[in-house]
């Protein structure tokens, strides 16, 4: 394991400046304006929760709006980071269950009617737990809505790359806001992209109108991490600046990427072309529709407990599986018991 940093002294309150440059680089692309102008804060958190968690904070106390909109449905920990912080949590229209699709027309009424000013959370790419997400002409119509409307984005970004399998098509939601000269807030994590999900590394990015306002708003967040945890955790940030700041490394890196996300790729079509041989009653395509880790098999929660019962498969009741965890050695067993759960939950006059 690369471990450039081979001391163990504490970081500043906000972390390691070269990892904040790097992240801020890598989420909102070498070009971005906002960068250029020094609009943009980015101090290191402890991962993605941590930096969803110093955001939502830093909204309690400098934000008039305390109204933040989470898609339903959405990451399990959002609701317990975003009110542990104070804020008051409202949902917005995001999936639809019957067509198994985003529900952009809800979506688009709900974030029209959402209270002035009010905080809206995205996920920038590979949405847990549906992994479904908006097209760019889509993310395009949302950005007009939440510009015209006066609401504040907030990004959780925890796959950049494993959507995709390319970092900058990953960030472009993000990016579209990040560039438009209005306000953004965005939390980073390196868990799933980089495998460092116990180092514990992320960064929290806010988007400024100003070079001046940006200062203030880190002196700002200092305050606000220095009696949460002081100062953030060294090895992580050593990892992923190595990593950011070599050619090599990051070529290697991003192949690695790309290698993980083509996997993903190959597993949901092998589950939806067992289910499909064996002619499972259903339409699945949505499997292979989906995009990033998760996948909203459709299954109910009758399936879900049939699989544990019968084949002691384990799995969200939704019906959610991570299609990472899955090999293609137990896709063959995995697709056998769906279309047995399937079966059995047909009406009996539909097998006669
Ligand atoms: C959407 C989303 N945000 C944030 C996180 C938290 O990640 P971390 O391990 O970086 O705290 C996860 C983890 O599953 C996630 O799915």
């Amino acid at each position: 394991m690369i471990c450039r940093s081979a001391d163990k002294e504490y970081l500043p309150i906000t972390g390691m400046p070269e990892f904040n440059k790097l992240s801020a680089k890598l989420m909102f692309g070498s070009g971005s304006p906002a960068i250029k102008e020094s609009r943009v804060v980015t101090v290191q958190c402890v991962s993605g929760c941590l930096s969803l968690r110093v955001g939502a904070e830093f909204l309690a106390k400098h934000y008039h709006q305390h109204v933040v909109y989470l898609p339903e449905p959405t990451y399990g920990n959002h609701p317990n980071l975003i009110s542990a912080a104070g804020l008051t949590l409202k949902t917005y229209r995001y999936y639809d269950p019957k067509t198994l699709v985003l529900d952009f027309q809800g979506l688009l009424e709900d974030l029209g009617s959402a209270l002035t000013g009010a905080i809206v959370l995205f996920h920038a790419c590979g949405h847990n737990p549906t992994g479904v997400d908006p097209t760019c002409q889509q993310w395009e119509q949302i950005r007009q809505l939440v510009r015209q409307r006066g609401l504040l984005p907030f990004f959780d970004c925890a796959y950049q790359g494993l959507v995709s399998g390319n970092l900058d098509d990953d960030a472009q939601s993000i990016r579209m806001f990040g560039c438009d000269g209005g306000e953004c807030f965005v939390a980073q994590s390196y868990s799933k992209n980089m495998g460092l999900y116990g180092e514990r590394i992320g960064s929290l990015s806010i988007v400024c109108k100003t070079a001046d306002v940006a200062r203030r708003v880190e002196s700002q967040l200092k305050l606000i991490i220095r009696p949460l945890y002081s100062n953030p955790p060294i090895h992580g940030a050593a990892i992923v600046t190595a990593i950011l700041k070599d050619r090599d490394l990051y070529q290697k890196w991003t192949n690695e990427l790309k290698a993980m996300r083509d996997r993903l790729v190959q597993v949901r079509r092998q589950l939806y072309d067992s289910l499909c041989n064996k002619g499972t009653p259903g339409d699945w395509s949505h499997i292979i529709k989906q995009v990033g880790m998760y996948s909203f098999t459709g299954l109910n929660k009758d399936q879900v407990d049939f699989l544990t019962r019968e084949y002691h498969i384990y799995m969200s009741s939704d019906g959610r599986i991570n299609i990472g965890g899955l090999s293609s050695k137990a896709v063959p067993y995995f697709a056998g018991a769906i279309h047995d759960a399937v079966i059995s939950s047909l009406p009996s006059s539909t097998l006669a």
